[in-house]
């Protein structure tokens, strides 16, 4: 039976924090075995933005380093830049025939930027969905692992699908979005507010390229009180923060002493903490140590990228003949 195809895109803006190691990463990394995947750097998204030339390259390499570090196997996946598939700007183009206005305005994300940058409201960022439906659709891929804040543009992409295969014939599958658990496992932020993020807030996110001590001292600095006074009280939401974070990282054993201690007022939040700390770098400390390695052999990094388009390119160039065929580009 052949394997079910999936596709996802990492951004290449910002570094990797460990709520993208546990909302996309893991997600990635036991996708690789049951299904036929393509992971990207989105590199064409990334130029919404104009992000400063000097640096593209860094970014998309440390975006690679760091999901191979988080066990990607280039082996196993196709791993490529987006930028290397002139077939995706190509099935883009005809997209954008099928895709209106009107619905490229309305949607969330577009409206966002339209309030965050006034002054660079580009077509790029209009027809982001756009784009992000020739990479889907480009592999037939049916599976797409994403958060929450991407869904309606996996909808669009299923718009997008219905409309060319009714004006052209049946091609493409339906994109769905993907993720193993129904609850998308959460990772709260440190200063007990929202979650982590790439945003503002760098004491109170942990990233996968942090120092030890930087990750010792971020987690020493979470906020805590002076701890309940009454046997089996509610806990605040910057405790269950903790603990949320102590779950993710520590054994069973270790969550459910400090539960217990909780529970009958013995605990001690330096102490919890300081196991935290000490459970996070173990988690954190040899994900960073292979991703600088692999960074410091840009060798092998651009080895994988060539690979990963080599292989993407197949099912690219097949889709793209089969795309202009039934348009009616077919001239000799
Ligand atoms: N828009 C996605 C994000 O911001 C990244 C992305 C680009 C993507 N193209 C994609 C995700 C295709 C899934 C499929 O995270």
């Amino acid at each position: 039976m052949s394997k079910e195809i999936v596709v996802s895109g990492i951004r290449s803006t910002g570094f990797l924090h460990l709520g993208n190691y546990f909302g996309a990463m893991q997600n990635y990394v036991k996708m690789q075995d049951d299904y036929t995947c393509y992971f990207f750097v989105a590199d064409y998204h990334a130029l919404t933005t104009h992000p400063d030339p000097k640096f593209l390259r860094e970014n998309v390499y440390r975006v690679v380093a760091e999901n191979v570090a988080c066990g990607l196997d280039p082996d196993k996946v196709a791993l490529y830049a987006q930028s290397d598939l002139p077939e995706i700007p190509e099935l883009y183009l005809m997209l954008n025939m099928m895709a209106y206005k009107g619905e490229l305005e309305k949607v969330p994300t577009f409206k966002d930027k339209v309030r965050t940058q006034p002054d660079n409201v580009n077509a790029g960022l209009l027809t982001y969905p756009v784009l992000m439906a020739a990479d889907i659709i480009i592999h037939k891929a049916v599976k797409v692992p994403v958060g929450k804040d991407q869904e309606q543009h996996v909808e669009m992409a299923r718009n997008f699908v219905n409309r060319f295969n009714n004006r052209y014939g049946e091609m493409f599958p339906e994109p769905y979005p993907f993720n193993y658990s129904n609850e998308l496992v959460k990772v709260p932020s440190l200063d007990g507010t929202g979650k982590m993020s790439k945003s503002e807030h760098g004491n109170a996110t942990l990233y996968l390229a942090d120092e030890d001590d930087l990750i010792r001292k971020k987690v020493m600095k979470a906020k805590t009180d002076g701890g309940p006074t009454e046997h089996n009280s509610e806990m605040p939401d910057y405790i269950k923060n903790i603990f949320q974070l102590m779950s993710l990282v520590s054994t069973a054993d270790v969550t459910d002493t400090y539960r217990k201690a909780y529970n009958d007022c013995t605990i001690r939040y330096g102490d919890m903490k300081k196991q935290l700390a000490e459970d996070m770098v173990k988690f954190i400390g040899p994900i960073r140590e292979k991703a600088t390695d692999l960074q410091n052999n840009p060798e092998q990094i651009r080895k994988i990228l060539k690979e990963g388009a080599e292989k993407a390119r197949v099912s690219a160039s097949a889709t793209i003949a089969e795309a202009r065929k039934l348009i009616g580009i077919n001239y000799y």
